[in-house]
């Protein structure tokens, strides 16, 4: 998550809390019980999202045989406030494709310049910034080598600069956006269990912010999403704020564009709709695109932002093919998407907004999964129906349709068509009286069939002028976070749905409530990624900001001159880690604690279960808006520990001493 989200993340002003405002002692208490009995009965088999069906149509087996062994099989590891990372005892883990390693272009491989000094056109075939949501995509169904696809979600300019962005002018912006974006690179497994990324490779790519993505779905060459430089409206240069990841049945990534509003510079009186996109005049994030790239002057380029937010879906085993935006899916601030198959074999593909009071959606296929991989499916996510949830106090919640002509949805309330209702969907969903949500970020689904979202925070719950608790956001100034659990009534595509939380996290030791964390077994706070793997684990990975909440001892050692800021709630957790919780019991164990600064995110194991790859991301995050090129090592020097190095984002392939599976 990048820093100065403030004026996006809490641009919904409409009025239709009303009917969830409510605050139900009662409700708590059964919410409280997690997986209770009366959310046993929630658990009747399914068929399983992506297995079966899913393994057939990607070509790879992916469930280790269920054993008789424990789900939770390894020790709890301490909390840690060290610069390095710690996994159980009997685990390694390895650094792999730090920021700035070669993705493997042939005959293009810059060495990566730990000063900061690589070029933009070394750092558009070198490993993004700021890794996030990832896929391993096996080749031939092995698991021992396969691609890694990677998310660049942002750019720390402190870092990626050598005087940290003092000189600005094209090259910098460029080198900017190539930080951002897609990596694929390959990678094997050597004989020795490490994993290594291959320096050449046919496949190895990357995407940026400025490569060419096509528009799929009602929305493309719609009039709100055509510019002076594609007036056609189907042709949109680049993404970025791409944060979770996940892997198609039939073979293909899937990432969100986040928090994108604030790499435009906004016009000097937005309208309505930029207004409730969270543009305000003449602000930005502070990338300074727009200097040199004018279609980020939103005041020249007044659609170019509608051209962002969207999901974007490609397939890394082809490295000529071209992203596609799936305006089907409609333009939130998607942290990623996640699909589940219907039992007749149609994709449900559920995505999370994030941003504080903003939606949680899914999408339901008009078409079946065809096997044939990407190819023979190319526009499966093009038609179906969009839908925005809403959470009522009696633990039930219903799907509301976003279709033109229903709802409200129509000319007089300045929706022209579908198209209008896609591109406007935060209005849409207003208008529905969907649930405004405590930031929706990671959504999994687990082999029973029950889908988890990951409400990461919202310190702005219940402040003045803001919208009260209701049953799913119970609680007011929620530092800690919470994750909820729900079961579709039939399959996948039911329009109702019964729910609960899974867990109000947060530090048990904290006396306000709404950081009092609420589980069986390892305390965590701020939730945000989340992988259910084949064998049934639920793994959580958090994400507590250090200019937030995770201002703690590691933070003010380093520069005392923070204490202004904290210690802060929920602190004393120490740094970011990943979890593993048991569905069935509720039970949460903490596997890695990460270095100091860095949120732990992106999860996915090889077909046999036998490593796990994950990102570290921003290592040594300043409380401020931007690394000091000074002193880039002030917080973080992780992985390198060079005395002239930076802290880098990386991934970690991470194994079992044994060979053994994951988790086991
Ligand atoms: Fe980019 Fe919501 O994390
Ligand atoms: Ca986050
Ligand atoms: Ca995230």
């Amino acid at each position: 998550m990048a820093k100065n989200f403030e004026s996006m993340e809490a641009s919904n002003a409409s009025g239709n809390p009303s009917i969830h405002e409510v605050s139900d002692p009662a409700r708590r208490l059964w919410l409280r019980g997690g997986l209770g009995a009366s959310v046993a009965g929630l658990l009747s088999p399914l068929a399983v999202p992506g297995g079966a069906l899913g393994a057939l149509l990607a070509g790879c087996s992916t469930a280790p045989p269920l054993g008789s062994t424990p789900l939770l099989g390894f020790s709890s590891v301490a909390l840690s406030e060290a610069d390095s990372v710690t996994v159980p005892k009997g685990y390694m883990a390895q650094v792999l494709q730090a920021w700035g390693e070669p993705v493997g272009v042939p005959g293009n491989a810059p060495a990566f310049r730990f000063d900061g000094s690589n070029s933009a056109a070394d750092q558009a075939v070198q490993m993004g910034m700021h890794h996030d949501g990832l896929g391993f995509f096996a080749l031939d169904g092995r698991s021992d080598r396969g691609l890694l696809v990677s998310n660049h979600e942002y750019a720390d300019h402190g870092l990626l600069f050598t005087d940290g962005g003092r000189e600005w002018g094209p090259e910098q912006v460029a080198k900017s956006q190539a930080a951002h974006g897609f990596s694929v690179t390959e990678i094997a497994r050597q004989a020795d269990g490490r994993w290594q990324a291959e320096r050449s490779s046919r496949r190895a790519r990357r995407i940026t912010a400025a490569t060419p993505h096509a528009l799929g779905g009602p929305a493309a060459g719609h009039k709100l999403m055509r510019t002076a430089a594609d007036p056609e409206g189907r042709r949109v240069l680049g993404t970025f704020a791409n944060c979770a990841a996940s892997r198609t049945p039939w073979g293909s990534y899937l990432a969100g564009e986040e928090n994108f509003i604030g790499y435009f510079l906004g016009p000097n009186r937005p309208n309505e709709h930029e207004r409730r996109w969270g543009m305000r005049p003449g602000e930005q994030y502070g990338y300074r695109w727009a200097e040199h790239d004018e279609r980020f002057m939103v005041e020249r380029h007044r659609n170019e932002p509608n051209r962002f937010g969207w999901v974007v879906e490609f397939d890394p085993y082809d490295p000529d093919s071209v992203p596609v935006k799936r305006t089907a899916l409609g333009r939130a601030a998607h942290e990623g998407a996640t699909v589940a198959m219907t039992r007749d074999g149609r994709a449900v593909v559920y995505s999370g907004e994030d941003a504080r009071f903003e939606y949680i959606y899914k999408f339901v296929s008009r078409d079946k999964v065809r096997p044939g991989g990407f190819k023979a499916n190319a526009e499966l996510l093009d038609h179906g129906t969009l839908y925005v949830a809403r959470f009522d106090a009696d633990g039930r919640g219903r799907w509301l349709p976003l279709l033109h002509g229903r709802g409200g949805l129509t000319l007089e309330n300045d929706f022209a068509d579908q198209g209008e209702v896609l591109i406007k969907a935060r209005q849409a969903s207003d208008r529905l009286g969907a649930t405004k949500m405590d930031r929706p970020e990671w959504i999994a689904v687990d082999p029973q069939g029950n889908v988890y979202c990951t409400l990461t925070n919202n310190s702005q719950r219940g402040a003045p002028g803001r919208p009260a608790v209701d049953a799913a956001n119970p609680r007011e100034n929620n530092v800690g976070g919470h994750i909820l659990r729900w079961k579709e009534d039939g399959d996948f595509d039911g329009e109702t749905f019964a729910w609960s939380h899974f867990v109000l996290a947060g530090d048990p030791r904290e006396a306000r409530d709404g950081a009092r964390g609420r589980m069986q077994g390892d305390a965590f706070a701020c939730p945000d990624g989340l992988f259910a793997d084949a064998r049934g684990l639920l793994w959580i990975q958090t994400d507590m900001s250090s200019s937030e909440m995770g201002v703690g001892v590691a933070y003010l050692k380093r520069d005392p001159t923070l204490g202004e800021l904290g210690p802060k709630e929920v602190a004393r957790l120490g740094n970011n880690v990943m979890l593993a919780a048991d569905p069935a019991t509720g039970e949460v164990r903490r596997f890695l604690v990460g270095p100091v600064g860095a949120e732990i995110t992106g999860a996915d194991m090889t077909p046999d279960g036998r490593t796990l790859f994950i990102n570290v991301q921003h290592p040594g995050e300043t409380p401020g808006d931007r690394s000091d090129p000074a002193n880039p090592r002030l917080f973080s020097n992780w992985p390198d520990q060079r005395p002239d190095g930076r802290p880098r984002s990386a991934t970690l392939a991470i194994r079992k001493l044994d060979g053994g599976v994951i988790g086991s």
